[in-house]
């Protein structure tokens, strides 16, 4: 099992993956239209987490770093049907925190939960309370009516992963 984070660089193995990460995001967010996945996908502004296991993905989560703003959106979250419930989902957000801490150097990250992750995303620290600045996100990342936004904290210090 490895975690890995990467974008659109055109080596074929990550592209390979990152299709296989699409046709996750299809079959388990039904209600995003599949054009509009293939293109944050493949955005170069966007990069992905992913879980890989016997070189096949199991999950991912998709999300463009705002450097000069230092907070992240995530456009996407998925783990397979069949995997799902069993950790994936944490120890990912978890490796993506201490990715986007220690390589972007993010403090934060703010995403339109669906209704019905609302509780993963509770559980991964995520709070419907938004305390980050305004000026600091508006007009950076884009409304979506479909679901609700909510924001967590990167902590500085703490070692997300093992
Ligand atoms: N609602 C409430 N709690 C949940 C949900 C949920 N939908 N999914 C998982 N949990 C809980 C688990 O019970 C677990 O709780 P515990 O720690 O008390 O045992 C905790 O969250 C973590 O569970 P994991 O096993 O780590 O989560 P999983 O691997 O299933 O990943 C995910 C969670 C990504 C939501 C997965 O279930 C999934 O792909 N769901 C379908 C797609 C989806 O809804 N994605 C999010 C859409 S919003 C967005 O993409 C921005």
């Amino acid at each position: 099992l490895k975690f890995v984070c990467v974008s659109n660089d055109g080596i074929d193995e990550h592209m390979v993956w990152l299709i296989g990460l699409k046709n996750i995001f299809a079959r388990q967010l039904p209600n995003m239209p599949r054009e509009y996945i293939v293109r944050l996908i493949m955005d170069r502004n966007h990069k992905s987490v992913m879980v890989i296991r016997r070189n096949l993905v199991v999950g991912g989560i998709t999300y463009r770093p705002y450097i000069s703003q230092k907070f992240g959106e995530i456009a996407f979250c998925a783990i397979m049907a069949d995997e799902q419930v069993k950790g994936y989902g944490t120890r990912l957000m978890n490796h993506l925190k201490q990715h986007a801490r220690d390589v972007d150097g993010l403090s934060h990250f703010l995403t339109y939960a669906d209704n019905n992750a609302v509780g993963y995303f509770v559980k991964q620290g995520f709070t419907k309370e938004i305390f980050l600045d305004k000026e600091r996100w508006h007009g950076y990342i884009k409304d979506y009516d479909g679901g609700i936004l909510m924001e967590c904290k990167i902590d500085p210090k703490l070692p997300y992963t093992d």
